[in-house]
């Protein structure tokens, strides 16, 4: 059985789904480790409810990116993480996780890459009047949402979708597909 690591900071809801896939017997893993860089976020509550392993940070109490990232290495091979799962992790990952973990990084964004990396990828869709965005999973490396693209599916935007509706089918597609990913990439990495 494949250990992966959730990384989120905030409400949680993929991490969720992905715990749901788990428990029906959908996807073959274990939540072996959950991490946050915020201690009031509904996904750390979540986690605990869950029983799930946590180790909540505060990047503020560290002198360097790499400090903390050293301290999340320790935490990741002791609990030896097959891949690390991002979902609504509000940092960039950066070169001292990447260098050790390269390829075994995963996140979803909320657009059809590459169109619209970075943030508020939703409103740079509805600002452009586009007609169809999408759902992207894919691998990180040093970019900002550049790494190859594992899964992505498309959405279509009704002319009547406020920012409210459009969100809710995009976390609706993310719940269905981020669970997929992870399942076809263990599966490669057997
Ligand atoms: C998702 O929409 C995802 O695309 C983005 O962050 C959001 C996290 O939502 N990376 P949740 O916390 O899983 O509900």
């Amino acid at each position: 059985m494949k250990n992966i690591a959730i990384f989120a900071s905030g409400t949680g809801s993929n991490f969720l789904a992905i715990h749901k896939a788990i428990k029906e017997g959908k996807l073959k893993a274990n939540i072996k480790l959950f991490i946050t860089d915020n201690f009031e976020s509904d996904a750390l509550k979540r986690a605990k409810d869950l029983h799930i392993e946590t180790y909540s940070f505060n990047p503020k109490e560290f002198a360097t990116k790499k400090d903390y990232e050293k301290e999340i290495i320790g935490f990741l091979s002791n609990h030896q993480i097959d891949l690390v799962v991002l979902a609504g992790y509000m940092r960039i990952i950066g070169a001292t996780i990447l260098e050790q973990y390269s390829n075994r990084i995963v996140n979803i964004h909320p657009s059809l890459l590459p169109l619209y990396k970075g943030k508020d990828a939703v409103g740079q869709a509805l600002k452009a009047r586009d007609k169809k965005t999408g759902v992207t999973v894919h691998f990180v490396d040093e970019g900002i949402d550049t790494g190859k693209i594992i899964m992505q599916e498309e959405i279509r935007i009704e002319p009547s979708w406020d920012r409210h509706d459009l969100e809710l089918q995009i976390h609706k597609v993310e719940h269905e597909i981020y669970y997929k990913a992870i399942k076809k990439i263990l599966e490669v990495q057997k």
